[in-house]
């Protein structure tokens, strides 16, 4: 195995509305998926977050997973709606102190707690008056903000603003497959332009509440054309722009890159002194990898298209994703010649096998330690030539609800039998806790 550094933050990662279940309890409000995945058709399994994992519940246990594993750091994410049910804006504080036990089990554990604070469950009361695409949006998250880092800023360092802006600004509200499932490309680049301004905005209110750390985590790809034609390499520009600069650009002080702009048409949400909010530095950038993009153009015929020469991966994983380690590599060393951010941590990676428990109850998850481990070597290397990596999350704990699949995918490195709640630890945690075991015994 591949060396790190010694202080090298080991982590795994979740998110509130895939884990927690107790959808109703202690005053929570609706949020956007709880009303989405009742939509006939919008879940492949027709299921939803109303139980998950019952992390709620079991959230002590699963600490007790994470302490097993060695793990130094937990990336979760806070249920907006839990802390701001209603439209009211009136906080509910038992919301927030299922956080604060959340954070204080994790600190005896010896766990850092790293919270993200938005991830996709916007509360229904703010999607009604408008959603992301109203900037009343971006000023009511600084407020909910401004509560949850007042009641967890003693004991929290490091916070993460969103996660993914991409997938809810494009998934949710221009192409309908993910919460609030609308369909208005017009309403979604400036549903992401309001999520990053309230980045920008909670920056500011996460500083005020002695944060160490701000960062942001998103969902990033290194784009490569299929072959030489003019119409690929089109096309790789433009999913550059739209999923990679369109973020990056104005996060690093360089505003909205211009050619997505003259392609995507006016932009009246932005504002004078908008982008100097959103260019608040960073201290550290997340970064969710999981495949790379191969771009094929489908503006001209595949016959009239000069043949492919870049030839895609044998693996794919059963999300129907080309696994693809050396990508990680590429797309740090990209990020860090482009952007140069001060730190980096990968926030998300992992693979949807759905392999079970066998008749002695091993969950034997072999394509998983394999992806994994080709993946920590394409991080180390990136260290190795120079990228400032001080960490690596992976997706994810549990098995649990992934999105518009419910649970027919099954990302955790521990099993959930989601009848009886129980948690089996599949190989890939054995191997995961091996991994860091040995680096903090080896020096880089
Ligand atoms: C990412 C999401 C995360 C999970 C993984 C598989 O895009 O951030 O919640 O669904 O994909």
């Amino acid at each position: 195995m591949t060396r790190f550094p010694e202080r090298f933050v080991w982590g795994v990662a979740t998110s509130a509305y895939q884990i927690e279940g107790a959808t109703r309890e202690d005053g929570r409000g609706e949020s956007i998926w709880d009303r989405f995945a009742r939509k006939p058709g919008a879940v492949l399994d027709a299921s939803n977050g109303d139980v998950a994992c019952d992390h709620f519940h079991k959230f002590r246990e699963d600490i007790e997973l994470m302490r097993w594993l060695g793990l130094s750091a937990y990336r979760f994410s806070i249920a907006w709606p839990r802390i701001v049910p209603q439209a009211s804006g009136r906080a509910e504080p038992r919301g927030l102190a299922f956080y604060d036990r959340l954070v204080d089990a994790l600190l005896e554990a010896g766990i850092e707690p790293v919270p993200t604070l938005h991830h996709w469950d916007l509360p229904q009361a703010l999607e009604d008056a408008g959603g992301w695409p109203v900037r009343s949006t971006a000023l009511a998250f600084a407020d909910y903000v401004e509560l949850v880092s007042k009641a967890l800023g003693d004991r929290v360092r490091r916070w993460i603003t969103h996660n993914e802006p991409w997938c809810l600004s494009t998934l949710g509200y221009a192409r309908g497959l993910h919460a609030p499932g609308r369909k208005e490309p017009r309403a979604a680049l400036a549903a992401a332009h309001h999520l990053l301004l309230s980045h920008g905005l909670a920056a500011a209110v996460l500083r005020a509440n002695h944060a160490d750390e701000v960062g942001i985590s998103l969902n990033l790809c290194p784009v490569v054309a299929a072959s030489d034609s003019v119409a690929d390499r089109d096309e790789a520009r433009r999913i550059d722009g739209t999923l990679n600069r369109f973020y990056l650009d104005p996060l690093f002080g360089r505003g909205y890159p211009a050619d997505v702009l003259a392609e995507s048409g006016p932009f009246p949400e932005l504002l004078p002194g908008d982008l100097e909010i959103i260019a608040a530095p960073l201290d550290f950038l997340g970064v969710n990898y999981y495949m790379r993009s191969v771009a094929r153009s489908q503006r001209i015929s595949e016959a009239s298209n000069a043949p492919r020469t870049v030839a895609l991966a044998p693996e794919w994983t059963e999300m129907g994703w080309e696994v693809y380690p050396q990508g990680l590599y590429d797309l740090l060393l990209h990020v860090h010649r482009q952007w140069a951010p001060r730190k980096l941590y990968v926030t998300e990676n992992g693979a949807s096998y759905g392999d079970a428990p066998g008749d002695d109850g091993r969950v034997r998850d072999e394509r998983r330690v394999r992806f994994l481990r080709e993946h920590f070597d394409a991080a180390a290397r990136a260290i190795a030539d120079g990228v400032p990596l001080d960490g690596y999350f992976v997706w994810s704990l549990l098995d649990n609800f992934e999105w518009e699949r419910g649970y027919t995918q099954r990302f955790g490195i521990v099993w959930v039998d989601y009848e009886s709640q129980q948690r089996i630890p599949k190989d890939s945690a054995a191997f995961y806790r091996d991994v860091i075991r040995s680096s903090r015994y080896s020096r880089a």
